[in-house]
């Protein structure tokens, strides 16, 4: 039952990509002892959690989610003690401390790698998914990298091909292997016994591939074509979760929030209900995934609120006895909040709090984004060459070769590229917004001077204030928590407004979308009832009429008790 109360329910948390957080040497790239540095500033937001992209060994290849040892420390981000003081200095603030867990594939700079690729007889082979050619020589199967090209990689050292559903430099682990799984429960409880509090854990809906990786229909002749159906949500996951929970983590008290792209509502509630024993909560992609066309990410298409309101509200409402949700909008991988769903111009603040609104009355755990807490918003850069994501170089490289017009490319990359995400943290006004002394790995975004942190903190109707109201609310109120969830005005097309109910307490909520002024009306069954405003965007004169008009972007929540 999602009754069933748990410290993970009730909390909040921030996620640090740390290579874009605060560098404290002067190297241009974000470090631990940068955030470190910085926990006081999250202390006064007010989160309890913080989850650690990886940083661990690597070559970066792609930012860390490359990992060539597990137990030990990015040379750019410290040491091994300074991610010690790290943890125990978040702990003395009572903040937890989740880490990254990416075991779909390693580093092919991995030792267990190395040795794999020696010979066809090494013990370490068949930590990886080997396979030989097709008999013309061609790759074992159709499918694509998640990072364009083939998903197949040939080896001339043993004459065969391995699998790489991301860069030719994350090879995938073997999850077939016992040795294999072993190896990551191990290595799980040797960062569990140093104290850390959870794992996020990296697209661990794929580790389980269909047994002979089959090809994937492909009707329009492509070379290569997604092969997600065969490994997605494949035969073995639930053995394999299960076996992650009996084997490493059950006896901890920790929380687990595994990356699913393609998980549907039902699958989602099969990971994450108790009795599966498996995950805690998931994040899903169906959200996020809604402006993009058939031709996958890169294909855009507008986001309607109708799309947007039903995606959400469905998985409220199937996860809402059992299972449990995790609430985002944005990450590293995906476009700034604010940019993407609100309006960061004219409305900046106004839409960056009533999209926070939205999201941290609902059911389930909220995940803030560094930046988000103070409205950070996309980049624009014109140099191709000023972008550092290998999913976004790669796919310009192979689009450009097929004739796609340079301005049509960064069209595309100025919505949905990772690098929206990944530019320095916004400190201050300060050369670089006080992110680094040196050069900074990837060019802040100019909007720095008016949009930074130092500028929000000192203002109490800032985007951060606001944070701070939304996070202090959950944990002051248990409706915001386990409250049940039921749509409101489910045909409005400019407003999404849902309301919580708890023991006797129920939560309106209200948000406008747009910058139209649409009226509604507090349903019959309150309208007798006294109502306080709970929290609301907007300085509002008329708190008590059951009609008023929303201003442009408002986000406004009763609360009513009978
Ligand atoms: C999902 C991560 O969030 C993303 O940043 C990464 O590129 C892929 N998984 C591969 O690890």
């Amino acid at each position: 039952m999602s009754q069933t109360k748990q410290w993970w329910k009730e909390s909040v948390i921030y996620q640090i990509y740390p290579r874009s957080f605060n560098d404290s040497n002067g190297d241009g790239i974000g470090d631990l002892k940068g955030i470190t540095e910085k926990l006081d500033y999250l202390k006064q937001l007010g989160i309890d959690v913080i989850w650690l992209s990886p940083v661990y060994k690597s070559p970066n290849d792609d930012n860390g989610y490359d990992i060539s040892d597990y137990k030990d420390i990015m040379d750019e981000f410290g040491t091994m003690e300074d991610w010690e003081e790290l943890l125990e200095a978040a702990h003395n603030r009572g903040l937890k401390i989740i880490m990254d867990l990416v075991v779909n594939h390693s580093s092919d700079e991995h030792a267990w790698f190395a040795e794999s690729r020696k010979s066809k007889d090494n013990p370490y082979r068949d930590y990886y998914i080997w396979r030989p050619g097709k008999e013309d020589g061609s790759e074992p199967n159709n499918w694509d990298s998640a990072f364009s090209g083939s998903a197949w990689e040939y080896d001339e050292t043993t004459g065969e091909y391995y699998l790489h559903l991301f860069s030719k430099k994350q090879p995938d682990l073997n999850w077939e292997n016992p040795t294999v799984r072993q190896e990551v429960y191990d290595m799980m409880r040797w960062w569990l016994d140093k104290g850390i509090d959870g794992f996020r854990m990296d697209v661990i809906n794929f580790i389980s591939k269909v047994p002979g990786l089959p090809d994937a229909p492909n009707p329009e002749g492509k070379k290569y074509v997604s092969g997600s159906q065969y490994f997605m949500n494949g035969p073995r996951i639930h053995e394999f979760l299960h076996e992650m929970h009996e084997e490493a983590l059950k006896d901890y008290d920790v929380m687990t929030v595994g990356e699913m792209p393609g998980v549907g509502p039902d699958e989602a509630v099969n990971y994450t209900k108790e009795e599966s024993e498996e995950l805690n909560m998931v994040f899903q992609f169906e959200h996020v995934d809604l402006d993009s066309g058939p031709g996958g990410k890169w294909d855009l298409r507008p986001l309607s609120l109708k799309d947007l309101r039903d995606n959400l509200v469905k998985w409220q409402k199937a996860l809402e006895q059992d299972g449990w949700n995790s609430l985002y909008m944005n990450n590293h991988d995906q476009p700034r909040m604010v940019s993407r769903f609100g309006n960061d111009g004219k409305f900046h603040k106004e839409s960056a709090k009533m999209l926070a609104t939205l999201l941290h009355m609902m059911k389930g755990t909220p995940y803030i984004y560094q930046g988000e807490e103070f409205g950070m918003t996309n980049v624009q850069f014109e140099d191709i060459n000023d972008y550092k994501d290998i999913e976004t170089l790669n796919m310009y490289r192979e689009k450009r070769d097929e004739g796609v017009s340079h301005e049509e490319l960064m069209k595309r990359i100025y919505v949905k590229g990772r690098d929206n995400a990944r530019t320095p943290v916004q400190w201050d006004d300060s050369k670089n917004a006080g992110f680094t002394t040196g050069k900074p790995w990837i060019q802040v975004n100019p909007n720095y001077k008016e949009i930074n942190a130092a500028a929000a903190v000192n203002d109490e109707n800032s985007i951060f204030s606001y944070y701070q109201k939304l996070i202090e609310l959950r944990h002051q109120n248990e409706t915001v928590v386990y409250g049940s969830f039921d749509i409101m005005l489910n045909d409005n097309e400019e407003v999404f407004a849902y309301k919580r109910e708890l023991n006797g307490e129920t939560l309106l909520v209200y948000c406008n979308f747009y910058e139209d002024s649409p009226q509604v009306e507090i349903p019959a069954e309150y309208q007798q009832a006294n109502k306080e405003l709970f929290i609301s965007n907007y300085e509002l004169e008329d708190t008590e009429s059951n009609k008023f008009t929303l201003k442009p972007y408002e986000a406004r929540v009763y609360r009513i008790r009978k």
